[in-house]
């Protein structure tokens, strides 16, 4: 069972297998044993990707996917469409513009999800779009965005599709191959249960047909070099080694697991907690129908300040709870249920929600 009461959605708490894995004396980075390892690592997580296709692991956050997939497979000046519905999908959007590409934004509203019909409606309105960026877990709301259904739909509309998994993968289930995803990042301090610092892009071939015709300038990011090392059992750069002895001790830990188990405990937990906090009067923020199992974002009963709730769970009960990003920062509260929880955690959770929350109704 988790040691710690961080529920806050990323970084999330470190099983003790990963603390001690990080403890791993350096070696030659390139050496056999290291190669070993890291190839190993890789196939695991491709299985837990679900592609025969490519997976690299890099050093970098989260965000570091973002510039990793549009740098390479897109080139300046090429049009992407990006529908979101909250902060990360509109900064998968922002990057897209800092770096030069043509977007066309669509901003839903915060708590509907980007789904089928809205994204057909959208892709037939603006024809040439080169790729999509999808948010699959959107961490700001809540929503888990319908991505396994939107594949075919991208890809007769000739657009790539690029999905920001950053609060999804390792806990909320990957088709790469089946859905029809062509790239796929997240960062592994969320589900993959390890602290920041590692991105983990999958890649299917449609990505690397793009990488050849892909203008950007790269030299840190660059697909080719890093598919190229990852067959090597290596990194473009120095591997970041006890990032990556972390990250294959937590991917033993989901085989040991089992990858479906490690998903339903996800579902269970994220039912609960969503059960949880209704009985208690606080409403979510995603549509019901969307919800996502690693994060649960929530506005309080009325008369009950959500800065208030955050600073007694955390003064009187030691439990940190995320705030609202952007437009709903001071307004809501996302309690983050991924990785290495269970549910004693989160039954500890909700009694102290429970009591602060009678407190302050007075
Ligand atoms: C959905 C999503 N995308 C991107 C990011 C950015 O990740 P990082 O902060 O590791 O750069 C986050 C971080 O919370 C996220 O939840």
């Amino acid at each position: 069972m988790a040691a710690t009461d961080l529920r806050i959605p990323g970084p999330t708490p470190l099983p003790p297998e990963v603390l001690q894995a990080m403890q791993t004396e350096m070696t030659p980075p390139r050496n056999a044993e290291f190669r070993e390892v890291f190839s190993e690592l890789l196939a695991q997580m491709r299985r837990f990707h679900g592609t025969s296709d490519t997976v690299v692991v890099l050093p970098g956050s989260g965000s570091s996917g973002f510039e990793f997939t549009l740098v390479n497979t897109l080139s300046p000046g090429d049009k992407v469409l990006a529908v979101s519905c909250g902060s990360f999908g509109e900064r998968y959007a922002s990057v897209a513009e800092m770096l030069g590409l043509d977007v066309v934004r669509v901003e839903l509203e915060w708590g509907s999800a980007v789904t089928t019909d809205v994204l057909a409606k959208v892709l037939d309105q603006n024809p040439g779009v080169k790729a999509v960026l999808y948010t699959y877990s959107e961490t700001s709301t809540g929503v888990a965005n319908p991505v396994h259904e939107i594949g075919a739909l991208v890809h007769d509309h000739g657009a790539l599709l690029l999905v920001d998994a950053v609060s999804a993968a390792g806990g909320i289930p990957i088709e790469m191959d089946a859905w029809g995803i062509d790239m796929i990042f997240s960062g592994s301090q969320k589900a993959w249960m390890c602290p920041p610092g590692l991105v983990i892009v999958g890649v299917g071939q449609r990505a690397f047909e793009a990488y050849q015709q892909a203008k950007f300038p790269r030299f840190f990011f660059d697909l080719k070099i890093a598919a190229d090392r990852a067959k090597e059992g290596t990194t473009p750069t120095t591997p970041p080694m006890t990032m990556i002895y972390a990250l294959k001790a937590a991917a033993d830990l989901i085989d040991a697991e089992g990858l479906n188990n490690v998903y339903d405990r996800h579902a269970r937990l994220g039912a609960f907690v969503r059960r949880g906090v209704s009985e208690l009067g606080y409403r979510l923020v995603a549509d019901e129908e969307y919800v996502s199992d690693t994060v649960t974002a929530i506005y309080p009963p009325d008369g009950v300040d959500a800065t208030e709730v955050l600073a007694r769970m955390k003064s009187e009960h030691g439990i940190d709870v995320g705030g609202g990003l952007g437009k709903l920062q001071g307004k809501a509260m996302r309690i983050g249920h991924m990785g290495y929880t269970h549910q004693p955690d989160l039954e500890r959770t909700l009694t102290a929600l429970s009591e602060v929350t009678n407190q302050l109704r007075g």
